[in-house]
């Protein structure tokens, strides 16, 4: 048997049976389920179950169809795309290539770290069968709703995953309790940021959303969640009053500060894919105001690099008083182009947004003399939401397209240190390192009381969520480049910016997937009472995710293969 674990036994002898035989099976392994026992399952489900299909093998003999695989080429960096599926993914290094749309026709379509199933979950019972499945026949499971993961954490060789896309309810509900009284909303752990925005505004309220609309809020939440709305009510994970979680041992429970407090805290910010299955979260809401907006951009071309320089620069200093003047503020810098888009003031105007909020930085630029072009508004969340950050669904983030490595940048270094900081972001960007900044007041959400929580502690004296990007060229040739660029980014340019910015974090849910010291960098103080929390709630690690919590219990090797470290 070609299986590392299988070489293990015959090399090793019986000490390491015993470690195999707690080793994840795959396909082709004698102990993989047969058919009448995935049928089973199905039974069980009502034939909820999905034998993976990868969508590009439309692109590949002998299923290969012209016009169709034409069409997946042209939408294959939109989301939709791929959240449709139950299995596809949408970070490109991490799929491997095993059924690339452009890769050669005659290569053959294999799964390769696509999932082997998934179960279309309508409720909470096909979760606990799905789970009792796993467990008895130590199948691999993954949590998947959108795929839109960059570590790859909602997919897996071999893998059952709990696809949680069509668990998609929204109910408005009064809520009253010690944290929070007012309007509160139930979402399915499907529930996207644009539907959640939809409905949302449909009922006169406004929630808190990623910024790119088909971002799930369940696995945005766990991560931590920024929002253009965090400066006025704080993360995602500040928003739960209450989860219906299926525990590793499929039972159902619920978690609230208090109700299995512990497991509520891990949930919050402790991590995605890693101490249950969100079933659904209750999240509060907010009175439906009018959101001042804005976007501004500026060019290179027009302006000499000393002034362009100089007018970025001051955009970052200006940046904390722009968060106390109650804005989040979303932007995009190269070593060409400037673009701010959205600044975002929750109960406000457009013209505040001008006159106080971004007036200190056109005046700026006016002295300079620098052209830019600019526009104001007031809206709902909603329309600003799609105007800026659409349009809905897709939104106008590509995906399939990038690579990232990201850092947290305290207030403390833009106050103190701008310079030493802008010397590190001219040099990235001078390497062709795009800059994507969230900007906001991260302390804690204003108004009612704060429930602790395990984001990382440093978010809260964080001014800009940096994320820095390289783009990715999706032509198979290019593979061994990309590669490279992606260590570039773990050995060269993140420790740049770590350099700078000491003491602070990486967040979790938009880091580079090599991160180095990733249990400090991603969970810092609260990572051994997280890994208390996984062990009580999770005692056989069946949500194991990539730098995840506990995770370093398991490797999963290069073809796949999950077994104890
Ligand atoms: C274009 C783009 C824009 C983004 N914008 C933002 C942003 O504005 N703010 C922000 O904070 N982040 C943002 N992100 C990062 C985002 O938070 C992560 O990509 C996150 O992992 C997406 O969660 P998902 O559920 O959509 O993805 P998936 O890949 O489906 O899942 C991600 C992780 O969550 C777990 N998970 C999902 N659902 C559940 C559940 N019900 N129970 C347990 N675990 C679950 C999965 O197991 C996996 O580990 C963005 C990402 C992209 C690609
Ligand atoms: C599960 O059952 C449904 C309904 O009978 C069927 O359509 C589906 O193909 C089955 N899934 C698998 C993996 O066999
Ligand atoms: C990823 O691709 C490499 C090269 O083709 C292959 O050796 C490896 O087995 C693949 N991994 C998985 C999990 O399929
Ligand atoms: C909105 O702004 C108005 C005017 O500044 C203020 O009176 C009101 O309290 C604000 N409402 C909320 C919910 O912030
Ligand atoms: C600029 O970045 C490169 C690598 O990305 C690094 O080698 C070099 O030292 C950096 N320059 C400065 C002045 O920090």
């Amino acid at each position: 048997m070609k299986t590392a674990c299988g070489a293990a036994i015959v090399l090793a002898g019986l000490a390491a049976a015993a470690t195999a035989t707690q080793c994840r099976v795959l396909p082709g392994d004698a102990n993989w389920p047969d058919a009448a026992s995935w049928a089973g399952l199905n039974r069980t489900i009502r034939g909820r179950l999905i034998a993976t299909v990868p969508i590009g093998h439309v692109c590949h003999d002998p299923t290969y169809d012209a016009a169709a695989c034409a069409t997946l080429q042209q939408t294959w960096t939109q989301p939709m795309t791929h959240l449709e599926s139950s299995s596809s993914i949408m970070q490109t290094f991490v799929a491997n290539q095993s059924c690339d749309p452009f890769t050669p026709q005659s290569t053959p379509c294999q799964l390769g770290n696509y999932v082997q199933y998934a179960v279309d979950v309508s409720s909470a019972a096909d979760v606990q069968a799905a789970l009792q499945f796993a467990k008895k026949n130590k199948v691999r499971v993954v949590v998947r709703n959108t795929g839109h993961d960059y570590f790859g954490r909602s997919t897996g060789a071999g893998a059952l995953a709990i696809w949680t896309h069509n668990l998609n309810g929204i109910d408005f509900k009064p809520w009253s309790s010690a944290s929070f009284t007012g309007t509160a909303m139930k979402i399915g752990a499907g529930v996207m940021g644009y539907q959640a925005a939809q409905a949302a505004d449909a009922a006169g309220v406004v929630a808190v959303t990623g910024e790119c609309p088909t971002v799930g809020l369940a696995g945005f939440t766990m991560g931590a969640g920024h929002s253009a709305l965090s400066t006025s009510f704080g993360m995602g994970a500040d928003q739960v009053l209450e989860y219906e979680v299926v525990t590793s041992n499929a039972q159902r429970v619920k978690a609230s500060p208090t109700e299995n407090s512990e497991l509520f805290w891990a949930l919050s910010g402790g991590g995605p894919g890693t101490y249950g299955v969100v079933v659904s979260m209750t999240v509060k809401t907010y009175p439906g105001l009018k959101i001042g907006g804005a976007s501004l951009q500026m060019s290179a071309a027009y302006t000499t690099p000393a002034k362009f320089n100089e007018a970025v620069a001051a955009m970052y200093a200006l940046l904390p008083s722009m968060t106390d003047l109650g804005a989040d503020v979303i932007f995009i810098a190269t070593n060409g182009l400037l673009q701010i888009s959205p600044v975002t003031v929750y109960n406000s105007t457009g013209e505040y947004v001008e006159k106080t909020v971004l007036a200190p930085f056109t005046a700026k630029l006016n002295a300079l003399g620098i052209p830019f072009a600019a526009k104001y508004s007031t809206l709902s969340y909603l329309d600003h939401y799609a105007a800026y950050l659409g349009p809905l669904p897709n939104g106008n983030f590509a995906v399939e397209s990038y690579q990232f490595g990201s850092r947290l940048i305290p207030r403390s270094v833009l106050v103190n240190n701008n310079d030493g900081l802008q010397a590190v972001l001219q040099n990235l960007t001078s390497q062709g390192v795009i800059l994507a900044g969230s900007a906001a007041d991260y302390s804690a959400p204003a108004g009612g009381r704060v429930v602790a929580n395990a984001v990382l502690p440093q978010w809260r004296d964080t001014t800009i969520q940096l994320q820095l990007v390289t783009r990715w060229d999706s032509s198979p040739a290019a593979r061994p480049d990309m590669v490279a660029v992606q260590k570039r980014i773990t050995d060269e340019f993140v420790p740049q910016l770590r350099a700078v910015t000491p003491g602070s974090g990486t967040y979790v849910n938009e880091a580079d997937l090599n991160q180095p010291n990733w249990k400090e960098e991603f969970f810092g103080v609260n990572y051994d009472r997280l890994l208390s929390v996984k062990q009580k709630w999770d005692p056989t690690s069946m949500f194991y995710i990539v730098k995840g919590v506990g995770s370093d219990a398991w490797t999963v090797d290069s073809d796949g293969r999950m077994c104890p470290t």
